[in-house]
């Protein structure tokens, strides 16, 4: 068996862990990146592409931003269509000027990879039986073209996902978990054909939600409201195309087709597992919550979680001062439920739940007008879909917790 000693042991090269290395590696600290999945395979998952400004702004940071600033779409609004209607809610004009920023996170993804390879800590992907032997002392054990390793570090980065290892190391009762399950997913397509429109449709319908959201001014992303339990054999492109016809209408509005490239379910979920520290283990993005798609929240938040860690691991590292390491948690929760909250908002406003009585239903719309005709309760969304920034005194407010 092979043995290794870092400062810090990041399992799992999603965003979160590319990115928390990236940052750990320009301060100087070692590290290893371990992923169970291929570099093909990290690199071609279809995920969600919504960034907030603070999300640009850190990967500018991370060095890498070049391709971001290049093709990224930037966009000051987002339509709500819902009884044959389109309103747009001007998020730049209601938040002083934010504005969000429409790159995927294959893409984030592809950029940090081809960051690390170029010069970054060791980042080793299809690794087997990742085994995390002890919170306190961190010892992981794992195997790599064949050969057992053994790694130990100061501290751990849990940034394996939600069915990752690592929140799962930790022992029996020590996390509290919260979470809401939603009788719907979405099922989402890319397709070769220029966006209908210039700023994102959130649709609400009778039959489902429908987004229309895009990844370039050639590539076209779109999601409709299916069943949790529908399989894809069930959802044919032509049947895909009519229900988006449906749902997305407008008067004097039309959606183009195209060749579907990918086409993909998602469940939809909203769980938080606190605390986000066990001793030496820290858990980050999705390994300690998840949101439901709709508010574009995921990477987001993962974005905050590591750039919170990145600076709290660099103080107690070269500095021996753990105090952001203590303050890790709590600092992380107060975003995270803001965004819960958030998520499970627009995401009750926009859907059809099967399961919701006449009452629920009625609440549902009455929001729904009101969102589009009180500049109060736009903004509201506004500020929350542009998201909280990372500094400054709102930021100071959400660390004091
Ligand atoms: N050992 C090593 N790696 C693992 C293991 C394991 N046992 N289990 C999972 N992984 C890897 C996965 O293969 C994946 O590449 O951990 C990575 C976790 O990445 P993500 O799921 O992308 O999670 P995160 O980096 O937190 O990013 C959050 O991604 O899932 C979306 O909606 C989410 O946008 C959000 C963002
Ligand atoms: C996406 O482009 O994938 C996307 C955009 C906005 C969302 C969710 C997904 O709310």
């Amino acid at each position: 068996m092979s043995s290794e000693r870092v400062q810090v042991a990041i399992v799992g090269a999603g965003p979160a862990g590319l990115l928390l290395g990236r940052l750990l590696h320009d301060a100087g600290i070692t590290a290893v990146i371990l992923e169970a999945r291929s570099r093909e395979h990290c690199e071609g998952r279809v995920r969600a592409g919504m960034l907030e400004q603070g999300t640009v702004d850190v990967l500018r940071e991370a060095g890498v931003g070049q391709r971001l600033d290049r093709e990224g779409l930037v966009h000051g609004g987002i339509y709500i269509n819902f009884a044959g209607e389109r309103h747009r809610i001007p998020i730049q004009e209601l938040t002083g000027g934010r504005t969000v920023t429409v790159y995927g996170q294959t893409e984030i993804v592809k950029d940090l990879i081809a960051a690390h390879l170029q010069d970054g800590p060791p980042l080793r992907f299809e690794v087997g039986d990742v085994t995390l032997h002890d919170l306190d002392a961190p010892r992981l054990t794992y195997r790599h073209e064949g050969v057992e390793h053994e790694l130990r570090a100061d501290l751990v980065a849990g940034c394996d996902g939600f069915h990752g290892i690592c929140r799962a190391a930790v022992p029996d009762g020590a996390l509290t978990i919260r979470e809401r399950e939603y009788p719907f997913a979405w099922l989402g397509i890319l397709a070769d054909v220029a966006p209908s429109t210039d700023e994102l449709i959130y649709a609400h319908h009778p039959d489902g939600f429908a987004l229309h959201s895009m990844r370039s001014p050639s590539v076209s992303r779109l999601y409709i409201q299916v069943d949790p339990g529908d399989e894809l054999d069930a959802w044919p492109p032509e049947r895909v195309w009519e229900a988006l016809h449906r749902r997305l209408h407008c008067e004097g509005w039309t959606l183009t087709e195209g060749p579907i490239t990918d086409i993909s379910i998602t469940p939809m979920r909203s769980f938080v597992a606190a605390p986000m520290r066990h001793d030496a283990l820290l858990l980050a993005g999705d390994a300690a919550h998840i949101v439901p798609p709709t508010g574009a929240k995921g990477l987001n938040l993962a974005v905050a979680d590591v750039t919170r860690l990145a600076e709290a691991m660099i103080a107690a590292l070269s500095g021996g001062d753990d105090r952001g390491l203590d303050a890790y948690s709590q600092a992380c929760l107060a975003r995270v439920w803001r965004a819960q909250h958030f998520s499970w908002w627009m995401t009750t406003l926009l859907h059809t739940d099967p399961t919701a009585d006449a009452y629920a239903e009625e609440l549902r719309r009455s929001q729904l007008e009101y969102v589009v005709s009180s500049d109060a309760a736009a903004r509201s969304l506004a500020e929350n879909y542009a998201g909280l920034p990372l500094d400054g005194p709102e930021h100071a407010v959400l660390a004091r917790g």
